[in-house]
């Protein structure tokens, strides 16, 4: 039976009627038409559909609708500021700036998992990063560009600046890093 739900989405109340145990990733792109969130394997191992709850990271396609009741959910789409969106969040600033993505399906998850990771441990080590990132899966292997733009993020300077990503802004693969595609 359906139940009304009371979450917080990037600052925003939000109700929503729906089977509670219906995934909270199907509510965000179905009901509140946030698409940034992906769907990858719907089994909580490939990390693209991260989301926070609460600060935490979460697996939404894993995640029953009424465990957000009550609870903040900050998605992609929350990150940027700015009325038009126009400042990135730095997380999505170093993403951009060491092209870390090929196809960009998996870069929402990565992004949301990294700056889950980086609000628990805001100067991590590389094995730190490893731990925080090693559930999100990237079919395109852009682990190395993924992990300069999580030490970038934590103002570690990029080891990676060779793939700086001078090509990158402004390509479709690029909106997955603001959410927009
Ligand atoms: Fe293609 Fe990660 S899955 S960039």
């Amino acid at each position: 039976m359906d139940a009304k739900i009371n979450l917080i989405v990037n600052g925003r109340q939000r109700t929503v009627t729906t089977d509670p145990e219906r995934p909270l990733l199907d509510v965000l792109r179905e009901d509140l038409q946030l698409t940034g969130a992906k769907y990858g394997c719907g089994e909580g191992q490939c990390g693209a559909c991260s989301v926070l709850l609460d600060g935490k990271r979460v697996f939404s396609c894993r995640t029953p609708a009424s465990r957000a009741e009550g609870k903040k959910v900050l998605t992609i789409e929350g990150l940027a500021k700015g009325e038009n969106g126009e400042s990135l969040h730095p997380v999505q600033e170093a993403f951009l700036a060491e092209g870390a993505f090929q196809c960009g399906y998996c870069t929402a998850g990565m992004i949301m998992a990294a700056v889950g990771l980086l609000d628990e441990k805001p100067n991590p080590t590389d094995p730190d990063i490893v731990a925080g990132m090693n559930k999100n899966l990237c079919r395109c292997c852009s682990y190395p560009r993924i992990a300069a733009a999580v030490r970038r993020a934590a103002g570690q300077g990029s080891q990676n600046t060779q793939h700086a990503a001078t090509d990158a802004q402004g390509t479709p693969e690029a909106q997955d890093a603001k959410g927009g595609r």
